[in-house]
């Protein structure tokens, strides 16, 4: 019995991480063929990927008035930084994505 319960938790944690990396596997799917045109090398003054210097001044203007720039498009980015049919929540991820450091 005990060895059953250790198994299926085994199992639980398992999927749990599969299922986190397929959201992040999406997400950086939607980057790609998106944001990544002009965040991953900063054209047109773009915040670059990964820059967490150029990204803090961003964040500090807190994430609703991030995922409302991206909504709403931004100076030389044009509305919803090219990705129709993103929702919110996916804006708010990939502006995670971006802000965070990359190894
Ligand atoms: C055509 C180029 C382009 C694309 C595509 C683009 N961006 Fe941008 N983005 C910019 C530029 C340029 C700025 C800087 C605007 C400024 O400060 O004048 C910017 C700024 C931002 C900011 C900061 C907004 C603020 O209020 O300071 C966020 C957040 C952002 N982009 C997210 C995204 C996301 C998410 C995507 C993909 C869904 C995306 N961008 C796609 C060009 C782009």
């Amino acid at each position: 019995m005990k060895q059953l319960l250790i198994a299926s938790s085994i199992a639980y944690l398992a999927m749990t991480s599969l299922v986190t990396q397929a959201a992040d596997q999406a997400i950086i799917d939607r980057y790609s063929k998106s944001c990544a045109v002009c965040h991953a090398s900063g054209a047109a003054g773009a915040p670059i990927t990964g820059n967490a210097a150029q990204w803090a001044p961003r964040l500090e203007k807190g994430m609703d008035v991030l995922v409302a720039s991206v909504d709403k498009g931004m100076n030389a980015m044009p509305p919803k930084g090219m990705c129709f049919d993103c929702t919110p929540e996916e804006f708010q991820a990939l502006i995670q994505y971006m802000a965070t450091p990359k190894k």
